[in-house]
């Protein structure tokens, strides 16, 4: 692909964020480890580089070869990489004598070039850095300061280098999208024509050269990502587009059903396995929470193998793995981390069936492959789906399962997500459902003693999963769910509301 942006990583924590931040501009740009840059660079048009928790003076710190980069291609080093700049080109890189974390603006502003054009003086910047730049190189022109740091941005003379000290993929800085827009429209020359649109357009084209008259097998989840590449793969091959849709007996309450309806109403070619009684006879006095996760995907690889045998000649295995699985950054211990949970899904299948991978999705964020899905015409009821785990309730009942607790478990959660959707809660939710205790409680029905479960319900707001923190549900709405599932589950006589966030806890109980 042509017209990309190189983003080098030298592991600061804000990496992905300025990949999302150039991307929102409709321009394609790639994460790739400092240590691992491209041989081949004539498809990027400018280069980024990141933060690092590292200190430019520390004997270990990232100190790669710029020589094919500075001078020949636009660059925009932020933080760590304008101190990088600095110090490698003569300048003086020291300590700060003040913490320099958090809110600055921008007291002075000397733009002889485009780069800061539309940010004003007083503009909020965001600093996160123990180290400043004392003294510029000779070749380079301040552009602007802080009350505190004096060298906040820089360019080099006679070349499209620029530096800033502060972080532009920050909302906290708040002309940072201009910014950048600047730097890479204005300066760099780079076309904003990377969209939705464009993106499925190549991707079909791609796919269709690459499979041919290949069949591929697919193992659809219910959930955006599996869904999004099924559409996408529809489109370039058709009917050699073999999905298999697995029901453990963990799924939602009708979740099986109504989500192969939905498939099938998008004309995919798609096989239902009801493969529950296999998954519950596995799972039965199992009660140990990676035990029963391990079980689950063992079941799960047994079940897709039997059926993927039944599609003749399958050369291809799709997998819904979007960037987050797969980029590999840099930790920061400065060595470029592996990747984290790549082709997680159906990972372990054998050997002997000797599938090639296509990921049609592995270079998007999870917001791209729902804009992406939206062009693809994908219904939002699908692509608006709360994440769910792959072990579906198994994580959410505590304990061991029997089918019995799964029914328990499908109706209360029914009760909470259809109440969700009714008081309009459901889209400001990042992911919500119930858990089944392993605790029975004393209660009171009628004149009656009641020794019954206890559930606990559970709704967060996060943007990935990795920190969650738990949504301030209306009252009222608390109120009458409660009182809707102790009235209409038989068993349950007790309902508890989660208010604890991740870290310390996390999301699911198992
Ligand atoms: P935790 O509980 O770790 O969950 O805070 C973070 C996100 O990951 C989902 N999750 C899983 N997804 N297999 C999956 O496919 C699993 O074993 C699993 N465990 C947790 C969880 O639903 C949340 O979105």
């Amino acid at each position: 692909m042509q017209n990309k942006v190189l983003i080098l990583d030298f592991g600061s924590q804000y990496t992905q964020l300025i990949a999302r931040r150039v991307r929102e501009l409709n321009i394609f740009s790639e994460i790739k480890p400092y240590n691992k840059l491209p041989e081949d660079l004539s498809g990027y048009k400018a280069v980024i580089l990141s933060g690092s928790p590292f200190s430019v003076r520390a004997e270990d710190a990232p100190h790669p070869d710029l020589s094919q980069i500075k001078g020949k291609k636009p660059l925009l080093a932020v933080c760590y990489g304008a101190q990088y700049l600095a110090h490698f080109g003569g300048g003086e890189v020291a300590p700060s004598n003040t913490r320099e974390y958090g809110r600055a603006n921008l007291s002075e502003i000397v733009d002889e070039s485009s780069f800061l054009t539309g940010i004003s003086k007083g503009s909020q910047v965001w600093m996160s850095h123990s180290d400043t730049i004392k003294k510029l190189p000779e070749n380079a022109i301040r552009l602007a300061s802080t009350a505190d740091v004096e060298n906040a941005a820089f360019r080099v003379a006679d070349e499209d280098t620029y530096a800033i000290q502060f972080h532009p993929e920050v909302y906290h800085t708040s002309d940072g999208k201009q910014l950048l827009e600047n730097f890479l429209v204005t300066i760099a020359g780079v076309p904003q024509n990377w969209t939705p649109d464009s993106f499925v357009e190549s991707t079909v084209a791609g796919l269709k050269e690459t499979l041919g008259d290949d069949r591929v097998i697919l193992g659809l989840s219910g959930g955006v990502d599996s869904s999004v590449a099924a559409v996408l793969l529809h489109k370039a091959i058709g009917k050699n587009l073999h999905c298999i849709f697995v029901n453990n007996g963990l799924l939602r309450k009708n979740e099986y059903d109504s989500v192969l309806a939905q498939y099938e109403g998008m004309g995919l070619n798609v096989k239902g396995v009801d493969a529950s009684a296999r998954f519950l006879d596995n799972l039965a006095g199992e009660s140990d929470p990676e035990a029963k996760r391990k079980t689950i995907g063992r079941v799960f690889i047994e079940v897709f193998d039997d059926e993927s045998q039944q599609v003749k000649d399958a050369k291809w295995l799709a997998q819904g793995t979007i960037y987050p699985d797969v980029i590999e950054s840099v930790s920061a211990t400065g060595g470029p981390s592996a990747t984290i949970k790549s082709h997680h899904n159906v990972g372990g299948l054998p050997d002997y069936m000797k599938l090639k991978v296509v990921e049609p999705l592995k270079m998007l964020f999870k917001d791209e492959v729902r804009r992406v899905g939206k062009s693809l015409g994908i219904a939002s009821s699908i692509l608006g789906r709360h994440p769910f785990p792959g072990p579906g309730l198994a994580i959410r009942i505590l304990g061991d399962i029997t089918p019995e607790k799964v029914t328990i478990l499908q109706e209360v959660d029914a009760i909470f997500i259809d109440g969700l959707k009714e008081w309009k809660l459901y889209d400001k939710v990042w992911q919500a459902g119930a858990m089944l205790l392993p605790v029975n409680s004393v209660g009171v029905m009628g004149d009656e003693r009641t020794y019954e479960k206890c559930v606990a319900l559970r709704a967060v707001e996060s943007t990935d999963g990795m920190t969650a923190d738990w949504v301030n549900l209306p009252y009222e709405f608390l109120q009458k769910t409660s009182n809707e599932i102790i009235n209409r589950v038989p068993g349950v006589n007790r309902v508890v509301y989660d208010i604890s966030s991740k870290p310390p806890a996390t999301i699911e109980w198992e």
